[in-house]
């Protein structure tokens, strides 16, 4: 029997694709450094996970399909200490913001329908496109322009009669870069102007570096009398240092795209529950939790632009935020390469894994000379695994030259 063409087409995750290399390396005894998964290896604050502990109901039970009112209150002051103003009745907790991206899709297209994408992107968001049927459409962004928001005359050049919306991640998956608030008025204008969504992912809002602040799309478009096109998608994972909690949110004014997403919600039943009651006492530890948690973020960034910078050829925009960086580095293929480090390449017993840039391009073949590094390691392990990737990338570049 055949399967479904979104079945036979969603793509395996990119990042999962090398594991099983790395647990064959593993197996033969070595090391492998891991800044392939962008899961922060911050302890998740007490009070999160207390929150969990505390828990008494005599039953763990279904919440309401838009979240918990606790949670959903704590969202909205949350979003409105950063300067993102929302009611309590705007915001929709969902399980995780990739389960925002999905109903935020499906909210607002139809299959076929196209949504601009800034590539390179989140990888997932192809998956999720998949699924909700959505195409894609990829405005290149270059590593030589610090992967910056491409024109705006670009963008609308893209824009055809199916184009429904613009999404994209700031501070970026998989590049760091954080938009400037011209940039993101710059969006909203083009949304304005062509009756477009703005779905604007902000999962990493707070790691921004050197003293800046993210403008946030909800912020912005508020300020311009615009905020209805706006659909935040957001999440706990990256600012609770709490992933596995899976608790996310739609947050938007928007009440068509609200309802609709609700009744997705009301499909699936609810959010995780315990997870929302995490997430609902963790916003009163960010103020003592995030800012040593930045400012190491930001060491870590240094340290791998410092590696970066001994490899000749290589070029690195320096990141203003997220704990990505997107590197272009000599080599002819990055899958390759990657497959490379796990299978051949071992020094004082131990390699690296990184993720190849081809996973996180909507455009095919895109990607070859590029790889994302998520700098989740602590030190020495950090300092360790990119000298790794400096000798992993000269005995690569010694093999293809030699044409073996
Ligand atoms: C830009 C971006 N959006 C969404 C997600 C998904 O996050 P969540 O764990 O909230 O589903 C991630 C996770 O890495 C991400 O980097």
């Amino acid at each position: 029997m055949d399967l479904s063409t979104r079945g036979s087409e969603m793509p395996a995750s990119p990042l999962r694709r090398l594991a099983a290399l790395a647990t064959d390396a593993e197996r033969r005894g070595i090391r492998v450094l891991r800044l392939n998964i962008g899961q922060p290896d911050v302890p998740t604050p007490s009070e999160v996970l207390e929150a969990a502990r505390a828990f008494r109901g005599p039953v763990l039970g279904y919440g309401p399909s838009d979240g918990l009112p606790e949670t959903r209150a704590a969202i909205a002051e949350y979003l409105a200490g950063v300067g993102s103003p929302v009611a309590p009745e705007d915001v929709v907790v969902t399980t995780g913001a990739s389960e925002a991206i999905l109903f935020a899709l499906s909210a607002v297209c139809d299959p076929g329908d196209e949504v601009l994408v800034i590539d390179p992107l989140y990888a997932n968001y192809i998956g999720f496109a998949c699924m909700a049927g959505v195409r894609l459409v990829p405005v290149a962004a270059s590593p030589e322009d610090g992967y910056r928001l491409p024109l705006v005359a670009r963008l609308e050049a893209a824009v055809g009669p199916r184009t429904r919306a613009v999404l994209y991640s700031s501070p970026s998956n998989p590049s760091g870069t954080v938009l400037r608030r011209d940039e993101v008025a710059a969006l909203v204008d083009l949304a304005a102007r062509r009756d477009l969504f703005l779905l604007a992912d902000e999962v990493c809002r707070e790691f921004v570096y050197d003293g800046a602040r993210l403008a946030g799309a909800l912020e912005v478009a508020t300020a311009a009398g615009e905020a209805g096109r706006v659909v935040l998608l957001d999440s706990i994972s990256k600012r609770f240092s709490a992933c596995g909690a899976r608790v996310g949110w739609i947050a938007t004014t928007n009440t068509d795209v609200r309802d609709a997403c609700l009744r997705f919600g009301q499909a699936r039943l609810c959010a995780p529950t315990l997870g929302q009651h995490m997430a609902a006492a963790g916003f009163r530890a960010l103020p003592r939790f995030l800012p040593p948690v930045i400012d190491e973020f930001r060491r870590r960034r240094d340290v791998v632009l410092s590696a970066l910078s001994r490899i000749p050829g290589a070029v690195c925009p320096r990141p203003e935020g997220a704990f990505y960086v997107m590197p272009r580095l000599p080599i002819d293929d990055a899958d390759a390469f990657a497959a490379f480090l796990l299978r051949e390449f071992s020094h004082g017993g131990a390699t690296v894994l990184v993720a190849p840039g081809t996973g996180f391009y909507a455009t095919p073949g895109q990607g070859r000379h590029e790889v994302r590094l998520a700098y989740v390691l602590g030190s020495p392990a950090l300092e360790a695994a990119m000298d790794l990737l400096v000798r992993g990338v000269e005995a690569y570049a010694g093999l293809t030259t030699r044409g073996t």
